[in-house]
């Protein structure tokens, strides 16, 4: 059923507490784009009045810092919706390295925008997120990462999913995966053919060229844009 409108006083009292709980300047928990929290905010207040938030989940894919996801994360909180859980996707190490067809020429070098899981989870918990309703979960996208996630995992319904992972590469894989993603409860999920190329094959040429793991949690990276031509 869905939501009564919210009323422009409610709606602005959820902004202001939200503002109250941003982080200051000087710190670096920030988006990737200054463009992504209020585009969150517009869905989030759609979906809370179309009813479309309780018993449901938000999903992330791409978190960087975690700044997005903690914004949708404590928006939802705001709203005082109180069953739904937030999945957030990373590799925590950055971009691949991909030049393939649809990515040519992607401006960004391997490892650009990591930011280690540990740092991710500092973050949210320094700015009071309830990390009991979160779930974060690590690796390169592919088709054999969300089935072994499907597997350990029982994701319920999707209301907003996030799909920022900014390569075509990256993307394929989490567009496959989303409507098992989205099902609901004894309905099949959809699935679409089987990938061309499989990322976990050891003779495929991508498999080695994935960034390799650091040893110790690296700050997170902005810089490292690729030179033109380069790769
Ligand atoms: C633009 S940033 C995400 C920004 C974040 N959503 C925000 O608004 O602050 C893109 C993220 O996608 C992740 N990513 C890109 N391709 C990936 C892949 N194939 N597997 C796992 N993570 C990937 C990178 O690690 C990076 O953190």
């Amino acid at each position: 059923m869905a939501a009564p409108l919210l009323p422009k006083s409610v709606k602005r009292a959820v902004v202001d507490a939200l503002t109250h709980d941003m982080p200051s300047d000087d710190v670096a928990f920030r988006p990737a784009s200054p463009a992504s929290p209020p585009e969150i905010a517009r869905s989030i207040f759609d979906l809370h009045e179309a009813g479309l938030l309780e018993g449901r989940c938000y999903y992330e894919f791409g978190l960087f810092r975690g700044f997005a996801f903690w914004f949708a994360h404590q928006m939802i909180r705001k709203m005082e919706v109180r069953d739904f859980h937030c999945h957030g996707f990373d590799s925590f190490e950055g971009f691949p390295d991909v030049d393939g067809p649809g990515d040519e020429g992607a401006p960004w070098a391997p490892g650009t925008m990591a930011c280690s899981r540990e740092q991710v989870e500092a973050y949210l918990r320094e700015f009071d997120a309830d990390m009991s309703r979160i779930s974060l979960h690590e690796g390169w996208f592919s088709d054999e990462l969300f089935a072994g996630f499907e597997k350990e995992n029982a994701f319920g319904e999707a209301s907003l999913v996030m799909l920022d992972c900014d390569f075509y590469e990256s993307t394929v894989p989490v567009l496959r995966f989303i409507p098992t993603a989205r099902s609901r409860e004894g309905e099949s999920p959809r699935r679409t053919s089987p990938p061309a190329r499989r990322r976990s094959d050891p003779s495929s040429p991508r498999a080695s060229r994935r960034p390799s793991r650091p040893s110790r949690p690296r700050p997170c990276t902005t810089e490292n844009r690729r030179e033109p031509g380069g790769r």
